[in-house]
């Protein structure tokens, strides 16, 4: 039974929604309190038993290879000062016993086009897709790649994370359609890319978690570039439903869309007031202002 080991991070995007701040640093590595959306991620899929994390990287890669990787003057200095506890925490970014993978996508052609590019790396196996701008809080600490996982243990094909959004909003992401209207995994019958809410064939929307087989990467190979130029991952699932299963998954938890800038104020917000060490101080000030 092949479990799901190996994760992909599409990272490559623009991020033109957050310039001038993605100007030379990916979105990914924009801070919710004290940690980057990309870590979220990566601590996410830790936590559903992933060892091997794949990045697709494009332009200012560097930023998140040096996250990963070791700091050794950062390290030095602070163990030299006695600083242990911030040691810790800069040297725990990632676990000993997991890898991590560079992939360039040399150009920004599509969600698709960047899963395609981990294809030699992923092989046959089920894998993981988490886009990091999308920060999942899962509830009761389940996380939701965890959930996700889960599900497909169970059910050993591809399985896509859905929530349901106002119908407005369909215009937005991918939207499925399903066998039945209600219930937390469902088979899906048809999914499309971005469709206007009156045309949407249902309300459930497909947020940035997968867990697809190794079969996409052929349906990938076979799909012609759509608008701009780009390979949407949303026609290569429509094609691979085709030929086998693939189940939408009502996740449990709050999803926030950090790719937007309300969704990042929100996310900044709620996960401020859950931090640690300033949650009770900034709930006090959020409560001073009448917020
Ligand atoms: P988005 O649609 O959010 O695009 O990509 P973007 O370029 O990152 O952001 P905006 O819209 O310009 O502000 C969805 C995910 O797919 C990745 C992005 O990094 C993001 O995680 N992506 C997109 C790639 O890795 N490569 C691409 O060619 C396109």
């Amino acid at each position: 039974m092949k479990k799901v080991t190996k994760a992909v991070f599409p990272v490559a995007g623009l991020g033109s929604r957050f310039l001038p701040a993605t100007k030379a640093s990916p979105k990914e590595m924009m801070p919710i309190v004290d940690k980057p959306l990309i870590q979220y991620a990566v601590e996410e899929a830790v936590a559903a038993g992933v060892t091997d994390l794949v990045f697709i990287t494009g332009r200012s890669k560097r930023a998140i290879e040096d996250h990963f990787d070791k700091a050794y003057e950062l390290e030095t200095e602070l163990e030299m000062r006695g600083k242990m506890e911030l040691l810790k925490i800069v040297r725990d970014t990632v676990p000993a016993h997991v890898n991590c993978i560079y992939i360039r996508q040399a150009e920004a052609l599509g969600l698709g086009h960047a899963v395609l590019c981990a294809a030699p790396v992923v092989g046959e196996e089920p894998f993981a897709v988490l886009l990091a701008d999308d920060l999942l809080d899962g509830q009761g600490d389940l996380p939701v790649m965890r959930q996700m996982v889960d599900v497909y243990n169970y059910n050993r094909c591809s399985v896509l994370g859905v929530m349901n959004v106002d119908r407005e909003q369909t215009k937005h992401y991918g939207v499925v359609s399903t066998e039945r209207d209600s219930g937390e995994v469902q088979r899906v019958t048809g999914i499309v890319e971005k469709p206007k809410p009156e045309e949407a064939p249902s309300t459930q929307a497909v947020i940035g978690r997968y867990i697809l087989t190794g079969r996409i990467f052929d349906h990938l190979r076979q799909l012609k570039p759509g608008a701009g130029g780009e390979l949407q991952l949303t026609d290569a699932i429509a094609s691979l439903l085709q030929e086998e299963a693939v189940l939408a998954y009502q996740f449990k938890g709050v999803r926030y869309d950090c790719g937007s800038k309300l969704g990042y104020l929100q996310a900044t917000v709620e996960l401020g007031l859950k931090h640690p060490e300033v949650g009770v101080e900034f709930a006090a000030f959020l409560a001073s202002r009448g917020s």
